[in-house]
């Protein structure tokens, strides 16, 4: 199985293969008690509401991946942004997306992209940060560099923006990382006005009053 796996994701059907599986992935999610790590299907779910909440068009994803969330999210958003580190799949995900003008995959790492990004921006976005702050396949990563990404979306003087994190449980005091009550506590003091909770494994940021300058 896994090699018909690897062999899959090497052809352009593994997005097909990857969705045909969400729906058992969230019922045997449920079956299970619906343990910490949670199924893609739910966190589509939270990124759709949380846009329908905030009135949010643009959607700017970290780590693309096999462009699963740009997928499903490719006819909600008018814009979207999608930053991966490794070129072939950020490649690949080009390539996938490429007949979707208003779906823009950017390759590099999302420390550095980030920031460039808030500057194009001419309305609040939803930030769907999702690129494997804990470690992903081998690369160490920038301890700060979740921190570092936070800062720069909530230091944004022009727009409040509503920030979703995924693998939240990351943030356990371990390696460097904050803990969930020290990030709380850290931006509710430097940023009034902004609320964060945790539901589901996923960081959820949001503004009081959303400002559209
Ligand atoms: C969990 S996957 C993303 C899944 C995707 N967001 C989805 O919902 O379908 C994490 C991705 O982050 C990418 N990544 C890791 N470090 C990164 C970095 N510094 N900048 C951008 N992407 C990075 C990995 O290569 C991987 O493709």
């Amino acid at each position: 199985m896994k090699a018909f796996r690897r062999f899959l994701a090497r052809t352009p059907f593994y997005g097909v293969y990857k969705s045909l599986g969400h729906y058992p992935d969230y019922w045997y999610w449920k079956l299970r008690g619906e343990p910490i790590r949670s199924p893609h299907l739910l966190k589509q779910r939270t990124v759709r509401e949380y846009a329908a909440r905030y009135g949010l068009r643009v959607l700017v994803e970290t780590g693309t991946y096999y462009g699963e969330m740009v997928a499903a999210m490719k006819n909600r958003f008018a814009e979207i942004h999608s930053v991966e580190f490794d070129s072939a799949l950020a490649q690949r995900a080009a390539k996938k997306f490429s007949r979707s003008p208003h779906v823009h995959i950017h390759g590099g790492d999302s420390q550095k992209l980030v920031p460039e990004l808030l500057k194009g921006l001419k309305e609040p976005a939803l930030f769907w940060l999702d690129a494997g702050y804990y470690g992903w396949a081998g690369l160490q990563g920038d301890k700060q560099r979740l921190t570092s990404e936070l800062e720069a979306i909530l230091k944004d003087a022009r727009y409040q923006h509503v920030i979703l994190m995924d693998d939240a449980r990351g943030l356990n005091g371990q390696n460097g990382s904050p803990t969930v009550p020290q990030l709380k506590q850290r931006i509710e003091a430097e940023f009034p006005g902004r609320s964060v909770e945790v539901k589901y494994d996923i960081l959820r940021i949001t503004p009081d009053a959303l400002s559209r300058a």
